[in-house]
């Protein structure tokens, strides 16, 4: 008897929402001490998205991106089995951001949770997904990445407020047997490294006293450097690994999906898997670093360009430390 063919995970859509605000290089200047130069050539970025609207939140960016990616896949809310919400920003610490997208959607068949883990976040997210579709356990699950970054941003502190935006992506991931879909997936955490990229009050350890918020805990902390350290090595080599472990070589690779942190990171990356920079999804310089939003928005700028077939390389580094690298055959053809 031949072999069943294997049940895989396949991204069939893609949403993105970016709030309409832009906070440009100009903006940040009469901010802090900084400038467009400095910013650009140590990161890579020129402007960001901000959502301004007070009454807005992540679980509204990921509920745009979810209805953009279910509208285009021809897929009913209550159609989706499970909502899965990688975010560090979430509406509120409880009830998670997926219940509120789940509400707000009208997805009345599903469940869901959020994902921490950062700048990872999408990616481990998708690996959740795919499990729960490659088992036979669900049909349809979404999975969305989604920042606010700006509301946990410390806007007097110049090392870490030029860097990141708001942002919201979501892909829609259904069962495949032809091959495309999710094939590979390294994933790592080192525990660590919790203490160069946190947001250490609120939780509780330091649950939200007028003591932490005079002492601007409840802003995001980054050891720029040490990040920065960590987040080369590990970025590329969790590609290489991905990359010889199933034998692909960099011309059988259509795209790198780096996670945008810093132009830098990503250029060590594409070297490391010996592409070119026509093979990197780059669009930091207008978005910045909308943390577990990034992959997904490169998805939606690049779709129109992505074939069936398409053999792409995701990776990411984020506060934890997280990282991972993901192979993943493109399962349609994008229209321009
Ligand atoms: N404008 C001007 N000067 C600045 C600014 C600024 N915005 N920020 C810092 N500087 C200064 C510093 O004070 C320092 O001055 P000094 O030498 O007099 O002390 C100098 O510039 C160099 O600072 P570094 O921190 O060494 O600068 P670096 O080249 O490392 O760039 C950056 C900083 C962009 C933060 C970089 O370290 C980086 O990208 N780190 C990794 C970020 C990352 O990947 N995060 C992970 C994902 S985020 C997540 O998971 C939520």
């Amino acid at each position: 008897m031949p072999d069943s063919p294997r049940t895989t995970a396949a991204i069939t859509s893609v949403g993105t929402y970016l709030p309409p605000d832009r906070l440009t290089n100009a903006d940040l200047e009469k901010m802090v001490d900084t400038n467009d130069e400095w910013i650009r050539s140590r990161t890579g970025i020129s402007e960001r998205r901000i959502l301004r609207d007070p009454d807005k939140a992540t679980a509204f960016m990921a509920t745009e991106a979810a209805r953009q990616c279910l509208d285009k896949a021809g897929v009913a809310p209550d159609q989706v089995d499970c909502i899965l919400v990688a975010t560090v920003t979430p509406d509120m610490l409880f009830p998670a951001t997926a219940c509120l997208v789940q509400d707000a959607l009208g997805a009345t068949k599903a469940w869901g949770y959020d994902i921490s883990a950062a700048c990872s976040g999408f990616l481990f997210a998708l690996t959740t997904g795919a499990k729960l579709v490659e088992s036979g356990m669900h049909q349809r699950v979404l999975v969305i990445g989604a920042d606010t970054m700006s509301r946990i941003v410390d806007y007097t502190d110049r090392a870490t407020c030029v860097i990141f935006g708001d942002g919201a992506g979501a892909v829609l991931l259904e069962a495949a047997t032809d091959g495309t879909g999710l094939l590979d997936a390294v994933h790592h955490v080192d525990g660590t490294g919790a203490g160069s990229l946190r947001q250490p009050g609120g939780g509780s350890m330091r649950p939200a006293t007028h003591e932490t918020v005079d002492a601007r805990l409840h802003y995001l902390k980054q050891d720029g450097r040490a990040v920065f350290k960590r987040a080369v090595v590990g970025m590329a080599e969790a590609a290489a690994e991905i990359m010889e472990r199933n034998d692909l070589a960099p011309d059988d690779i259509r795209y790198l999906v780096p996670h945008q942190a810093n132009l830098r990171i990503i250029e060590a990356t594409a070297r490391r898997m010996g592409l070119g920079a026509d093979k990197v999804m780059v669009n930091i310089e207008h978005y910045g670093n909308t943390t577990a939003a990034t992959l997904p928005l490169c998805l939606g700028d690049w779709e129109g360009q992505l074939r069936a077939g398409d053999n792409l390389v995701l990776a990411a580094f984020g506060g934890g430390f997280t990282w991972g690298a993901t192979w993943l055959k493109w399962a349609y053809d994008g229209s321009e």
